[in-house]
């Protein structure tokens, strides 16, 4: 039934240290025996995710994520249980054992990456032959790229026709279904054939960290459209978690990354010594992307176009980015629309310069507004000024606000104390929304809307929050099972009233006969969601007294109201209360 041997899960558990694996993604802190930072699964301004070694878990007291190191991962690369031992196992060097299903789909995507590779050869090849000349001309000579930057990056050619590379792949043994599935051909609706993808075009494979080539960009040599052809999505490559030449800025000594819009900009830079330079891949930049960031430096520079469009993204990757805790600053390049522009007319030392003048996130928002409201009309002082405030509002370290507002002051002519009064006021409303929220989504899920994870709960509260002890404390303590189970009336899953609970009990049963048991083993067959509610459950019990005797009353308790099943909302809001008071 286990789809992983348990063996190697043990022992990814004694290897992967959870707070060495957690810090490649948070940043934290030590808080006595424990360690805290900011969640990566919800945004927060004040660090309420907190590492447990002692018990090699983890628990987000604001969003309520937490669980064992695997349950980490699973969240944090958006993975399924598999993947993420096979990740952590291949982190620590742990030979892993997976099931048929798991081996077909691991050689699937060996397929495609090997398949890729050889496109890659093909493309770079057909540069340097005649049938390549167009495009080695528009490198070098269009785009003044020099060789050994075209050989680092192995760009290549496409050429024209419609089974240039198909033809080649089928001779190395590749299948057109295969081909297709790569996105390296598309398949003709008439006549069911494959035909090329990548035509007449200059080719930019896309390497992943690991060095694997898992998809190419292809772009036109004339003013024709689309300008860029990218692959999809395939089982090896999601374009939302990579990033254009990671697998080079991640070597480069330094705790700043620069973020582009374009990979001819990644490629200029690279040229002109920035190899810390990468790009997203023709789409703005995702959580997951960010979170790439945060796990190789400290520090990120957004230089993207200058254009509007090129601005107004770099205000989501402001956001995106200072959730995860990277510190940013941004650069707009003058006299050029982008980065290889201007590298190309003013040179590497110029744009040196520019980085020493990149700005920071205030400054870049306050010339923002001082650019749409000029401040000697007193109209636009008045809009400036509380734009300003509510800018200063929304840094959350108040000494920073304090920086910020003496600036404001000085530039308007205002006094810091009435500035601050209105920051303040800002923020306390911002306060009691926050509290009208978390009341309304109280009441929300009291009636049974929010709760996707036990939606029987509301069908008989006392019930249920019977079974949330009896999983929490079983869970928390195994070895009491057998005790309770001595009992000429067992536990059973039937006796159980919500399909959650019986759902967990029964993994649980299934597997507590096994010595290594643990309950992150629950992951096989519960998804993050419901493993995170173990976690509360787990959590809400952890500093709990009599455990085997709350056990046994709340056994009791469950089997004496599982038959009720009326409730009126005041119960119901009577038993969340107490619940969360406890
Ligand atoms: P840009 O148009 O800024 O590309 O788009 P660029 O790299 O500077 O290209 P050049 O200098 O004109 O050759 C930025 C990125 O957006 C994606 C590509 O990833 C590109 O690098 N893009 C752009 C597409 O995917 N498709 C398009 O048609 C255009
Ligand atoms: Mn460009």
């Amino acid at each position: 039934m286990p789809l992983i041997d348990q063996s190697v899960i043990e022992e990814i558990k004694l290897r992967a240290n959870i707070e060495d694996v957690i810090s490649s993604y948070v940043q934290l802190k030590r808080a006595g025996s424990n360690y805290q930072g900011l969640c990566p699964f919800h945004s927060e301004k004040s660090p309420s995710f907190t590492v447990f070694p002692g018990t090699s878990s983890f628990y987000c007291f604001g969003c309520g994520a937490g669980g064992d190191v695997i349950h980490f991962i699973r969240r944090a690369e958006n993975m399924d249980y598999p993947s993420a031992v096979e990740f952590l196992a291949k982190r620590y060097g742990i030979p892993i054992t997976l099931d048929k299903k798991e081996q077909a789909e691991t050689a699937r995507r060996e397929r495609v990456l090997a398949m890729n590779k050889e496109a890659a050869r093909f493309f770079h090849q057909k540069l340097f032959e005649p049938e390549g000349a167009e495009g080695l001309r528009y490198l070098t000579e269009v785009r003044r790229l020099p060789l050994p930057l075209i050989r680092h990056f192995g760009l290549g050619f496409a050429p024209n026709g419609f089974g240039s590379l198909t033809d080649h792949l089928r001779k190395k043994g590749y299948t057109d279904s295969e081909m297709a599935s790569a996105f390296l051909c598309g398949i003709s609706q008439k006549t069911g054939k494959p035909y090329d993808y990548f035509r007449n075009r200059v080719i930019f494979p896309i390497i992943d960290v690991r060095g694997d080539v898992v998809a190419f960009g292809g772009r036109v040599m004339d003013d024709s459209k689309p300008k860029y052809l990218n692959s999809s999505d395939t089982p090896a490559f999601k374009k939302s978690r990579n990033l254009f030449a990671l697998n080079f800025a991640r070597k480069s000594e330094t705790d700043t990354m620069i973020l582009c819009e374009g990979y001819m900009d990644v490629i200029a830079l690279h040229g002109a010594g920035f190899s810390n330079a990468v790009a997203t891949l023709g789409t703005a930049i995702t959580p997951e992307q960010a979170r790439i960031f945060a796990r190789y430096v400290k520090k990120v520079i957004i230089c993207y176009d200058a254009d509007e469009a090129g601005q107004r993204a770099a205000a989501k990757a402001f956001a995106l980015l200072g959730e995860v805790g990277v510190e940013c600053r941004i650069l707009k390049v003058e006299n050029a629309k982008d980065p290889d522009e201007y590298i190309r007319k003013f040179g590497a030392g110029a744009f040196k310069n520019l980085m020493e003048r990149s700005r920071s996130e205030f400054d870049f928002k306050l010339e923002k507004i001082l650019a749409e409201h000029p401040i000697e009309d007193p109209d636009h002082k008045i809009k400036a000024l509380e734009e300003s405030v509510r800018l200063i509002a929304s840094f959350p370290s108040p000494s920073v606000r304090e920086i910020h507002l003496h600036r404001i002051a000085e530039l308007l002519g205002v006094p810091p104390d009435s500035i601050r009064r209105d920051v303040e006021k800002i923020i306390r409303g911002r306060i009691r929304k926050d509290r009208r929220e978390e009341t309304r989504q109280f009441i929300r899920q009291t009636e049974g809307y929010g709760d996707r994870i036990n939606p029987d709960f509301v069908k008989n509260p006392g019930a249920a929050s019977a079974e949330e002890a009896i999983l929490g404390i079983l869970l928390l303590h195994p070895e009491l099972y057998g005790q309770l189970q001595k009992s000429d009336k067992p536990l059973q899953a039937d006796d159980f009233f919500t399909a959650f609970g019986k759902k967990v009990f029964t993994a649980f049963a299934e597997r507590i006969d096994d010595p290594t048991f643990e309950s992150g083993m629950l992951g096989e067959v519960l998804s993050v969601e419901e493993m995170d509610r173990v976690a509360e459950l787990k959590q809400n019990r952890s500093r709990l007294q009599n455990t085997l005797t709350v056990l046994r009353d709340s056994v009791a308790r469950l089997r004496e109201t599982s038959g009720r099943r009326e409730q009126s909302l005041e119960d119901i809001l009577n038993q969340k209360r107490r619940k969360k008071d406890n």
